[in-house]
């Protein structure tokens, strides 16, 4: 069995008394391990939510990073302060400076809060672009590639180069994938490298059907057309799976799929725990 359970997110169950703040935490329990992927915008919120849960992040393991944008990140020193010794997985292109565009000063770092020495004094530090089994029956993508599908970018996320500015083409991007004998289930934490882009990704790699999607699909920046394009490809690729979506998804593009797919699409607001049964092991 699989426990989900959203703990950082831009909203959270009414009445649940967490935290509401921009970014993404989920906490992952399964038979063997207790396992956290992105650690939300900052530790405080990080905490307090895992506290009113009743999560004892100290019992983490393993911790994954989907990406180093900060909203993603920026409760690294906490989770790593409690959960000293676990092994933090990332795609090694997470230590790149990444930026910000802003309309009239510099572009704001917007990269990995902590350096590769400061997270190695904690932490055992496991970067690979590679599909890696950080729980039995639990895989990090990789490296997302091919990349056709254009959604997930935003024009204003930057890399510096010798010859300037550039976009971010978010190598580090990496999704989570739960294998259950039910289908898998894919995990986003921003969807950089594109919702669909991802799905297909998995799909290659493990196999099989995708029975869910969880997270950021970051498709805020969407119009009607686009989205509906990617409904069609959700429900004739993809035999519609279960969605879970949230954070940087997008108002619009929520309203879309929940008209689209009324049965399948699910409301992960932080204090939503989410269960996925393994067949061969009940
Ligand atoms: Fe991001
Ligand atoms: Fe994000």
């Amino acid at each position: 069995m699989f426990i989900i359970t959203c703990l950082v997110n831009d909203e959270t169950q009414p009445g649940s008394g967490l935290r509401a703040e921009h970014g993404l935490s989920f906490f992952i329990q399964t038979d063997e391990k207790r396992l956290l992927f992105d650690t939300g915008p900052n530790g405080r919120v990080l905490l307090y939510n895992a506290t009113k849960l009743g999560l004892d992040l100290r019992g983490v393991s393993d911790a994954v990073l989907s990406h180093s944008h900060p909203d993603h990140t920026g409760g690294l020193r906490t989770a790593l302060s409690l959960a000293r010794g676990c092994k933090l997985f990332a795609h090694p292109a997470i230590f790149q400076e990444r930026f910000r565009r802003r309309r009239w000063w510099r572009p704001k770092y917007v990269g990995l809060p902590l350096s590769q020495r400061e997270i190695e004094e904690c932490a055992e530090l496991k970067l690979s672009s590679q599909p890696v089994e950080v729980a039995p029956q639990v895989w990090t993508t990789g490296e997302v590639a091919p990349r056709p599908a254009a959604e997930g970018r935003s024009a204003r996320h930057l890399i510096h180069t010798p010859r300037g500015w550039a976009p971010d083409p978010y190598a580090d991007d990496m999704a989570l994938v739960f294998d259950t004998s039910r289908g898998l289930v894919v995990v986003l934490g921003c969807g950089h490298a594109g919702l669909l882009n991802t799905l297909a990704c998995a799909r290659r790699t493990f196999g099989g059907r995708i029975q869910a999607v969880l997270g950021g699909a970051h498709l805020l920046d969407l119009g009607e057309e686009e989205i509906d394009h990617i409904i069609s490809i959700l429900r004739e690729g993809y035999g519609s799976p279960r969605l879970y979506l949230n954070h940087c998804t997008g108002d619009r593009a929520l309203s879309l799929l929940s008209q689209a797919f009324p049965d399948q699409t699910v409301p992960y607001l932080a204090g939503t725990s989410i269960e996925f049964l393994d067949d061969r092991r009940e």
